[in-house]
């Protein structure tokens, strides 16, 4: 919290583990002690994590850093985690509720730029526009136009199939249904009756949506539950024609299951902006196929979503610094403990 001492503010020290885009840093300086890792493009190492963090207040961290067991007991004086990221699997939350630890992120803002982006991959994967871009870069357009040149599946008229309704998954959904999709979904929490009835979409259980969909597009968070939810089987379950599309998070599946299906052609093709270790390996295999396209990790990256996400990761550390509520908590369950 900050002190009050002869009208003078104590600023709340925190550790900043990456320069982040304006308004966040600006108010960060405003509002705290700031220490910075000063870097824009690399990470801090994992000892700088320790020591930096050892005596402050808050820390802001990127989905990059990890916030463990370690991380948590290291930093004694912790009270705020804010992550410049919706996803959440790179923090410990059990461990940092069990201490009282607030953990705040960045969901909303990045929601519609992240659809736009999976929508972006699901048109290129099914219409092979990487493909044809790579053609006619690497001299290979030397032919006059040809009826089966690259030629991909219709996006309109088909069946995409959501895994994961949350924010995400909706905003990817209507975009389906603008582009006269049908769009089925599956949810680990169930049917929704009051959205299928406004958006007129359809609940079918896993096995279902994969055996059924032309496109199928990943919204779960990464957890144990989700770890490897696509793998052999369900690659298998696919339409040969399938395109399937991950934006969420690379763990959700298993990349050699992956890529066996997209090289022995069980499915189609697919689009990939994240992957189980980043950044991709160069000795990935994926790398070697035509039917994938490959994005490193670029969901949010639009100025705006990023420039948001950045004042709302700045204001949720120095809200719950100050002891106000942040607009985004993460642990709700935080708050019976503090
Ligand atoms: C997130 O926020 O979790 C995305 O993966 C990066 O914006």
């Amino acid at each position: 919290m900050c002190q009050s001492r002869i009208g003078l503010q104590l600023k709340p020290k925190v550790y900043v583990s990456r320069i982040i885009p304006e308004p966040g840093m600006s108010l960060l300086y405003e509002n705290c002690d700031v220490t910075l890792h000063a870097e824009r493009d690399i990470p801090p190492s994992r000892a700088e994590m320790l020591s930096k963090s050892k005596d402050v207040e808050g820390v802001l961290v990127l989905l990059t850093e990890r916030v463990d067991r370690e991380f948590l007991d290291n930093a004694s004086r912790l009270k705020v985690v804010s992550t410049f990221s919706v996803g959440l699997d790179h923090i410990d939350m059990v461990y940092a509720t069990k201490k009282g630890i607030i953990v705040t992120h960045t969901p909303d803002v990045l929601t519609e730029a992240t659809a736009d982006f999976t929508f972006a991959l699901l048109l290129a994967s099914a219409r092979r526009v990487a493909e044809g871009d790579r053609f006619v870069r690497s001299g290979q357009w030397n032919k006059p136009w040809s009826p089966y040149l690259l030629v991909g599946y219709d996006v309109h008229n088909s069946t995409l199939g959501i895994v994961g309704m949350g924010r995400i998954g909706k905003a990817v959904a209507r975009r389906g249904l603008g582009f006269g999709m049908r769009v089925i979904y599956f949810d680990r929490k169930g049917p929704n009756a009051e959205l299928e009835k406004d958006m007129g979409i359809h609940y079918c259980d896993f096995d279902t949506l994969l055996r059924t969909s032309d496109v199928v597009s990943v919204h779960l968070p990464l957890d144990e539950k989700s770890r490897h939810r696509f793998g052999d089987r369900e690659f298998s379950m696919m339409k040969q024609s399938a395109v399937f599309v991950n934006a969420s998070r690379g763990a959700i599946v298993d990349s050699f299951a992956l890529y066996s299906a997209l090289k022995r052609g069980k499915i189609f093709s697919a689009g990939l902006d994240v992957f189980e270790q980043e950044p991709l390996d160069q000795q990935s295999p994926l790398l070697s196929l035509e039917n994938v396209v490959l994005a490193p990790h670029l969901g949010s990256a639009s100025i705006q979503a990023r420039s948001k996400m950045s004042g709302l990761a700045a204001t949720n550390l120095i809200d719950a610094l100050n002891g106000k509520m942040p607009k985004a908590l993460a642990n709700k369950e935080v708050l019976s403990r503090t």
